[in-house]
Formats: structure tokens, C-alpha cells, sequence
């Protein structure tokens, strides 16, 4: 399926030491030998190990007692067994910025000197001039959270072979107003990571690469010059003093005050931003003809990640990850690419953008962002037919279907052949008692459209609407309970004649519950509902979350006293919860045993609670944030957009974000004019230095 990248790594050394075999045109191309100075660091290209396959737990999330997690996520109750827990783990964030310097003289001749000769869409050299945007894209994002949230900054650079006589040495850029004693420590505010230390091979299942083949594998991936690369490498940081990260673009400004809920908290889990519009539907695609025709688009790295995607949980359309600052989860971005290596090991082998004669790329954010909405999906069908339908024996007779499909009618024509399911009325995501009783301040710009709460956002989604749509495209799931502070009882309402709740989809008998054996094993049943035919998995998780009441998910779990295995205990949790870290569904066993390993569960701790904390782990919200992008072409523009932006920040609006994209048409004065422009506005917006800036 996905072809190995040693083929591919011996082909690229092929393209360059026999088609190249020296790759210096002529001596004039030679780069400089550098010295350890202000904007480079000199550090020797080690052998770093490879990334483990072993997955992290969420801090935040171990901190909850079992207790809590019940009333938390079984109930959607902040009461008194969460009293009094400790969610500061939760409560902060690492800021990270991928950064280069396009004007250093060593960036360029590296560049020219690995620029594949095949004829090839450069990126404008343009692309790479800078006005000192990172500097000026981390105050404002420092001074819009305030210290105690962001806690450390993270500058990933690239570092580049030089004339030292030795291939092994490399210099690492460094932005030159870092006072950089502060930044090569690894507890300091601020980290900066260099490309040939954080790009890691991760470990497959079953092979473990040697010290050579990493060697080899790095050799073909740096330097880089590739954001995409960059990109999937995020995972391997270190140092990183939380587990929520959000991921900035040196293009971007933050406008006003945000509070961290306005990315992520412990509550609700990360706040993933999409666009849910017709036109940013992507359709799954193995290489797309797009690779071919706009290489350095977003279009194929992202066709491909929904099609790795797909191959795992199941073929579908997925929305655009909003090029806004965006929250990742550093355990759940691992995991990803735990689950997927090759996906996020092939895309480092592409040093440029458009490159051919390397694997296919993957957008590892957009990856790993819908892989989060993807497991949550994963864990609450396993739930319900693994662990709390299929037992132990893991067999689902025809009877034990029979009352599978009575819970799924509930209380209606349980012998009918289809189950028209209602849309499901349920409390609003945004609940500001929690926020207060769990003391985590509310977002202040952020809608909350859709929470995992009220199951798989992708089932409810309608691109179909016009362009202002509320909700961009979620559905007001509240029917107006708990508006004005009143608290209505659901059940009461779905009983109430006079209310006709819409219908949101159909379970058929034939297509989802139907084998050719009359006892199937719950794996079987498992797969068919949620891989091979999707549609039943996803109407299955909108019947449930109705039949659990206006909150919670009770329906899902096993009960208190589920039957298990006694050989599953262990000593002590030493491994978060989690389902098969499988590229491929089809080939995975998804049954009891091998999802959870012998010695996977403390003991004392119950099936439903593993089951509880297994949903917990993947959480999210989807959400949307008011924010400009605006293309940076010629000085007149400029001029009058910049002063519209400082009015609307004065009249304190609600727009939390700029985008300066830089696509500079200008040239001589006028360009001296932009750089004056941006140099100006970025003072007067962002005048207080960091901790971590020299001094001047
Ligand atoms: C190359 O760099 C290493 C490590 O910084 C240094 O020890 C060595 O002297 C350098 N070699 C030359 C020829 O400058
Ligand atoms: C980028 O490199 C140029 C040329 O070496 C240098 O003048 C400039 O200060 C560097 N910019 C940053 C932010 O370090
Ligand atoms: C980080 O710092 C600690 C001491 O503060 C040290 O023991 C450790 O080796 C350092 N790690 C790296 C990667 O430099
Ligand atoms: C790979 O390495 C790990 C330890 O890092 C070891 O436990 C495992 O047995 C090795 N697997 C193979 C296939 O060599
Ligand atoms: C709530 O959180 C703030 C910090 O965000 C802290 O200062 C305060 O003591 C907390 N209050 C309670 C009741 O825990
Ligand atoms: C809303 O309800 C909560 C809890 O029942 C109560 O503490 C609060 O005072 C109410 N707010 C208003 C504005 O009525
Ligand atoms: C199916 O399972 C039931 C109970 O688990 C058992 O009594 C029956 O014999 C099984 N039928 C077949 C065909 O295996």
C-alpha cells in the first residue's frame, strides 16, 4: 500500500550522487564556512534516536479521578467528585513557530546547491524575505494570553551542512534579537529547536531501524526547505513544558486578549477550527492529478492525508483545517503518527514543496487534527459493541442483536427493518456553570459550534447552507434548553406532541446488523458499523447520544459491573487508553483481548472506566474564531488596509487575528515602502519586548 521509504531514499541518493555526483557546480557555489555568531549556532548532526512508538498520557486527563471522569464524561457534571481537581496541567499552552531566514546568504546557496535541476515551480525567493515577523507574531501572541498561559516559546529553525571540512557539522540559523545563552537551554521561556536534532524516524511495528538507516533517512530529508516537512516532524519536539500546543505561522498576529479556552482547555479538549463550506470539502485521494498540475498547493497534501485517513476509519470528506493558529495536542499528534509512520516519515523526504521522485506528502496538521475527531468516533462505537455488548466471550449472538438494535429503537417499533433516528436534543456545548465550577475562564472570542459530547460532528455537518450560516454548518442540537438560565427536562420535551424533532438518519436492519453467520464476533460487527459501511456507524452514535438524554454518553458504556477479563489488571495504568495503533482497519483485530493488552489496566479500575477515559483521550471541540488574511502585494493597499486594522482593534471588535500573507508585487522604492510600512505598524501594535530579546 504505501511503498517503503528505503526504495525511495535510495532513489533520491541516486538523484543526486549519480545524476549529481558532486554537488557543487562550480567552487563559487561552495557555502561559507560559518562561525559561531549571533544568527547561527555550530553543533554537530548526531544520531538522535527514533520517535517511540510507546503512546503518552494527557496530563490533564490523569489528574481527573475515576470519580470524576464518570460525572464528567458519562454525566456532563462538574460536581462534587471534580471539586477541588487540579486542572493547571490542562490550563496552559507551549506556543511553537516554524521559522526561517530566506536572506541569509548560507539559506540561499543551500538552496540553489540541493534545488532539484528537474524543471520544478520554485517557491519565489519573495517567499523567504522577512520583516521580522516572528519576533513581532510571538509578542502578540504573548501579550494576548499572558505569561502564565503561554509558558514556553518554541522557534523550530533549519540548519544547513558548511564548509567545515566535515559533513557531520552543521550551522543552525538563529533570529539575531534572540539572546541566544536563553534559547539553546532547554528549561528557558523560550526553545529553539534545529531541524537536524528534532527530525526523527519513527519506529514501525516489528522493525526497528538501525543508527544507519537513520543516518540515511536524514541525510535524504535535511536540510529542508519545505514547511510541509517541517510540518510533520512537530511531534519529535522536546522540552515542551505542556501538552497543548498551538502552532502558529510567522504570518500571524493576535489582535486582542484570549484566554486559553480559546484553544484548548481540559474540559472540552482542543478547539479545532474547520471551514465547513461546499467549496472546502476534500475529497480522499491516493496522489491526486493536483501533484501534477498546482504541486506547491495545499490541495495534494491534504486529498492524501484524508485518503491515509480513510484507509484507517473510512473514506469520507473532510473540511479545511482553517489556517488560523491551531491547537494540537502533542500526545494525540504522536499518536498520529504513531499510528501512521510511513505518512509522516515520507512527507520529510520531501526538501521541497513540488517535489517529484519522493512519496507523496501528507498536510500532517490537517491529519492530525481530524485523527482526534476520527478515534473519538472509533472509541464510541467500540465501546458499545466491544466492550459493553460483546463481553468477554466476544460473540454477539442473534438475540444479543436483537436487544442491540431494542436499545438503539428505544422504546420505538423495535421490529421494524429501519430506525428513523431523531436529531437529538441536548444542553448547550458551552456551559458557563462548568466554566465557573471547574474555575477555567471562558473563551473570549471563540464559538464553541460542536463538541464530541454530542457525538461525530461529520454526521451532523450541512455544507449545504448558504454562506452565513450559523454555526458554520453544526446544528443547534439545544432546541432552546438552557436558554435565559432555565433548565428545561429533554425527556419532557421529546414527549411533549407538539414537538416534532427533525429526522437525522436511518439504521437499516439488513445493512448494518445482518451477517452470513448467526453468531458473529463483536470484532466483525465492530468493523462492518464502523469502517465498511460508515453510514451505520454514525447513525448508530446519533440514536445513542438521543437515547443518553439531554447530556452524557450512558448509553455507550458498559456497566459498572461489566463482566471482564481478570487478566487484564496490572499493577499499575502504564499505558493510556487507547484502540490499535494500526494503519489499515481491515487487518486489524479489534477484539477485547488485543485492544487491551494483558497488564493495560490498573487494578481496581473497571472496564467502563478504561472505556470512560479511552473517549475522554480524543475530545474536541470545533470552532471558529473571527480573523483577516490579507495578501501583501503592493504598498498603496497596504498602507490603507493597516490603518483599518488598527481601528478595529481600537474599537476592540471581535476580530482575533491577522494574517500578513506576503506576495509582494512591488519592486525598488515601493518595496522599500512596504518594509517601512510593516516595520512601523508592527512597533506601534506590539511595543513591549520579551524576556528572551537582547538588549539594544
Ligand atoms: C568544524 O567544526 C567543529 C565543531 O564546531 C570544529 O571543532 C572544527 O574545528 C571545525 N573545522 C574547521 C576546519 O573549521
Ligand atoms: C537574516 O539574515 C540576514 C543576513 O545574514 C541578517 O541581516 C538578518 O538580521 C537575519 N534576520 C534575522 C531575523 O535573524
Ligand atoms: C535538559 O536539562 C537537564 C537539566 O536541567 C539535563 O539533565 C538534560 O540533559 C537536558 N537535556 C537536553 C536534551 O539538553
Ligand atoms: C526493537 O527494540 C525494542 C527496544 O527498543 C525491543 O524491545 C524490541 O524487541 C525490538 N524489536 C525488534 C523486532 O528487534
Ligand atoms: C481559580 O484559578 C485562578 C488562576 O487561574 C487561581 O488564582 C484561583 O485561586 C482559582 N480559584 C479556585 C477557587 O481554585
Ligand atoms: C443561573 O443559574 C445558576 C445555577 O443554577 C445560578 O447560580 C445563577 O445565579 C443563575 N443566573 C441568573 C442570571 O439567573
Ligand atoms: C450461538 O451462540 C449461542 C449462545 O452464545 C449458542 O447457544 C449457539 O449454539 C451458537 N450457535 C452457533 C451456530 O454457533
Amino acid at each position: 500500500m504505501v511503498t517503503s521509504i528505503f526504495f525511495w531514499v535510495l532513489l533520491i541518493r541516486k538523484y543526486y550522487f549519480v545524476v549529481e555526483p558532486y554537488p557543487y557546480t562550480s567552487l563559487d557555489e561552495r557555502p561559507p564556512q560559518i562561525q559561531e555568531d549571533d544568527t547561527h549556532h555550530i553543533f554537530r548532526n548526531i544520531d538522535r534516536g527514533p520517535t517511540s512508538r510507546t503512546p503518552l498520557f494527557i496530563r490533564a486527563y490523569n489528574s481527573m479521578s475515576d470519580e470524576c471522569v464518570e460525572e464528567w464524561v458519562a454525566h456532563h457534571q462538574w460536581g462534587p467528585a471534580c471539586t477541588g481537581t487540579d486542572l493547571s496541567a490542562g490550563l496552559s499552552i507551549d506556543g511553537v513557530w516554524a521559522w526561517v531566514n530566506g536572506s541569509d546568504p548560507l539559506q540561499i546557496t543551500t538552496r540553489q546547491r540541493y534545488k532539484p535541476d528537474k524543471a520544478m515551480k520554485m517557491d519565489a525567493a519573495h517567499r523567504y524575505v522577512e520583516h521580522n515577523e516572528l519576533l513581532y507574531s510571538m509578542r502578540s501572541a504573548l501579550t494576548s494570553l499572558g505569561e502564565d498561559t503561554m509558558q514556553r516559546l518554541h522557534i523550530l529553525a533549519s540548519a544547513y551542512p558548511h564548509a567545515n571540512g566535515s559533513d557531520e557539522v552543521m550551522a543552525g540559523q538563529i533570529p539575531y534579537w534572540l539572546e541566544n545563552n536563553k534559547a539553546l537551554t532547554n528549561k528557558s521561556r523560550i526553545v529553539l529547536h534545529h531541524d537536524a536534532d528534532y527530525f526523527k524516524l519513527i519506529e514501525k511495528p516489528g522493525t526497528n531501524f538501525t543508527s544507519w538507516e537513520r543516518g540515511e533517512w536524514k541525510e535524504a530529508a535535511i536540510p529542508t526547505f519545505n514547511s510541509l516537512a517541517v510540518e510533520s516532524q512537530i511531534q519529535n519536539i522536546e522540552d515542551t513544558s505542556s501538552d497543548q500546543l498551538v502552532y502558529y505561522n510567522d504570518d500571524f498576529f493576535t489582535l486582542r486578549k484570549l484566554s486559553v479556552s480559546d484553544f484548548t482547555t481540559p474540559l472540552y479538549g482542543p478547539v479545532i477550527k474547520t471551514l465547513t463550506r461546499l467549496t472546502s470539502m476534500y475529497l480522499p485521494a491516493k496522489d491526486t492529478f493536483w501533484r501534477t498540475i498546482n504541486p506547491a498547493g495545499e490541495e495534494p497534501g491534504i486529498k492524501r492525508a484524508a485518503w491515509v485517513l480513510g484507509m484507517r476509519f473510512s473514506l469520507r470528506p473532510y473540511y479545511y483545517i482553517t489556517h488560523h493558529p491551531r491547537t494540537l495536542w502533542l500526545p494525540l499528534l504522536r499518536e498520529a503518527a504513531q499510528t501512521f509512520p510511513e505518512a509522516f516519515t515520507d512527507t520529510a523526504l520531501s526538501r521541497f514543496r513540488a517535489q517529484e521522485d519522493v512519496p507523496a506528502s501528507v498536510q500532517a496538521v490537517f491529519l492530525g487534527s481530524w485523527y482526534v475527531v476520527e478515534r473519538h468516533r472509533e472509541a464510541l462505537l467500540w465501546t458499545w459493541t466491544i466492550a459493553k455488548w460483546g463481553g468477554r466471550s466476544g460473540t454477539l449472538s442473534s438475540k444479543l442483536k436483537a436487544r442491540m438494535w431494542n436499545e438503539l429503537a428505544n422504546e420505538e417499533s423495535p421490529s421494524a427493518s429501519r430506525l428513523s433516528i431523531p436529531m437529538p436534543v441536548r444542553v448547550p456545548v458551552k456551559d458557563r456553570h462548568v466554566f465557573q465550577a471547574a474555575n477555567v475562564s471562558m473563551p473570549t472570542s471563540t464559538e464553541y459550534s460542536f463538541s464530541s459530547k454530542d457525538g461525530y460532528a461529520l454526521a451532523y455537518v450541512d455544507s449545504t447552507w448558504p454562506w452565513n450560516r450559523p454555526r458554520h454548518g453544526y446544528p443547534d442540537l439545544t432546541r432552546g434548553l438552557l436558554e435565559n438560565n432555565q433548565t428545561v427536562d429533554g425527556s419532557k420535551l421529546l414527549r411533549d406532541p407538539s414537538f416534532i424533532p427533525a429526522r437525522a438518519c436511518v439504521i437499516k436492519r439488513s445493512t448494518c446488523f445482518e451477517s452470513y453467520t448467526q453468531n458473529e464476533t463483536a470484532n466483525n460487527f465492530f468493523k462492518r458499523i464502523a469502517f465498511e459501511r460508515p453510514e451505520c456507524g454514525d447513525c448508530i452514535i446519533t440514536a445513542l447520544i438521543g437515547a443518553s438524554g439531554i447530556s452524557g454518553i450512558d448509553k455507550f458504556l458498559p456497566h459498572h459491573q461489566a463482566d471482564r477479563d481478570p487478566g487484564l489488571h496490572a499493577d499499575a495504568l502504564t499505558l493510556p487508553p487507547h484502540l490499535p495503533l494500526t494503519s489499515d482497519w481491515a487487518t486489524t483485530d479489534f477484539s477485547m483481548k488485543n485492544a487491551i493488552p494483558k497488564g493495560s489496566l490498573e487494578t481496581g479500575m473497571t472496564l467502563r472506566t478504561w472505556c470512560t477515559r479511552l473517549i475522554q483521550r480524543y475530545s474536541y471541540v470545533l470552532g471558529s474564531v473571527e480573523s483577516d488574511f490579507y495578501k501583501v502585494e503592493r504598498a498603496n493597499t497596504l498602507e490603507t488596509k493597516l490603518d483599518e486594522v488598527e481601528l478595529k482593534v481600537e474599537e476592540e471588535g471581535p476580530l482575533a487575528f491577522l494574517c500578513l500573507n506576503d506576495d509582494v508585487k512591488d519592486t525598488g522604492k515601493l518595496r522599500d515602502r512596504i518594509d517601512e510600512l510593516l516595520m512601523t505598524f508592527f512597533d506601534r501594535m506590539w511595543p513591549s519586548r520579551m524576556s528572551f530579546e537582547k538588549q539594544v
